[in-house]
C-alpha cells in the first residue's frame, strides 16, 4: 500500500463489483435508448472507462472537464467549463459519470449547462457520494458508495494531481494535506 495511504476503503475487486451492479442497472434503465456516456474529466477516467465498457446499451461517449477545486482541498464556490463536449446530445439521454459527488457545485453547475442542448434527459451516474458536504441540492440517479466526510484518493482521484494511479480507493492521511 502507497505510504500516503492511511487506509483502502474499496479494493480493486470491490471497485469491480460496484462498476458491474452499477452497469447492470443503467443497461436495464436505459434498454433501446441511445445513450450519451459524458466523462468529466480527469477524476473519472478509470470508473468512466470500467463502466462504458460494460454498457450493453446503444452507447457513446464524450468528455467534459470543469474546474471548481484548484490544487488543495477546499472547493471553490465557482464552476468553470475548461472543457466541452464535441457531440450533438440534442433528443439524445445523457447520463454524467463522475468520480465523487462532494459540496455538489460541480454537478449542479454541469448537469444544467447539458440540459442547455435540448437533450431528452440527463443523470447523475457517481461513484463516490459525500452526502454530509452537500451545499447545493443535487441528487445523484447512480451512486456506487456513500463515503464520509474524509479525503479520498486513487482510482483515478487525486490530490494535488497525484495518487490518480492507485489501483485501490483509500483515505489519504491528514498530515499530506494539513500542513
Ligand atoms: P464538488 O463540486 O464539491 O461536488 O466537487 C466535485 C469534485 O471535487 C470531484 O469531481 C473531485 O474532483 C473533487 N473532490 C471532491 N472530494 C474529493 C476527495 O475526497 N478526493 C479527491 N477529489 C475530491
Ligand atoms: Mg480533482
Amino acid at each position: 500500500m502507497n505510504q500516503d495511504i492511511e487506509k483502502i476503503l474499496f479494493t480493486e475487486q470491490q471497485i469491480s463489483e460496484i462498476c458491474d451492479e452499477m452497469a447492470e442497472r443503467i443497461n436495464s434503465d436505459y434498454k433501446g435508448k441511445k445513450v450519451v456516456a459524458v466523462c468529466v474529466l480527469k477524476g473519472s477516467i478509470m470508473f468512466f472507462s470500467d463502466l462504458f465498457r460494460r454498457l450493453t446499451v446503444d452507447c457513446s461517449l464524450d468528455f467534459m472537464a470543469a474546474s471548481s477545486y484548484g490544487s488543495g482541498t477546499i472547493s471553490g464556490g465557482t464552476v468553470k467549463i475548461t472543457k466541452d463536449i464535441t457531440s450533438d446530445i440534442a433528443g439524445k439521454d445523457v447520463i454524467i459519470v463522475e468520480d465523487i459527488l462532494d459540496t455538489g457545485n460541480t454537478l449542479s453547475y454541469i448537469k444544467k449547462y447539458l440540459e442547455s442542448y435540448s437533450p431528452a434527459s440527463v443523470r447523475i451516474c457517481t461513484l463516490l457520494d459525500k452526502p454530509e458536504r452537500r451545499t447545493v441540492e443535487v441528487k445523484a440517479d447512480y451512486t456506487g458508495k456513500v463515503v464520509g466526510d474524509q479525503f479520498i484518493v486513487g482510482y483515478g482521484l487525486d490530490y494535488d494531481e497525484k495518487y490518480r494511479n492507485l489501483p485501490y480507493i483509500g483515505v489519504l492521511k491528514p498530515e499530506i494535506y494539513i500542513k
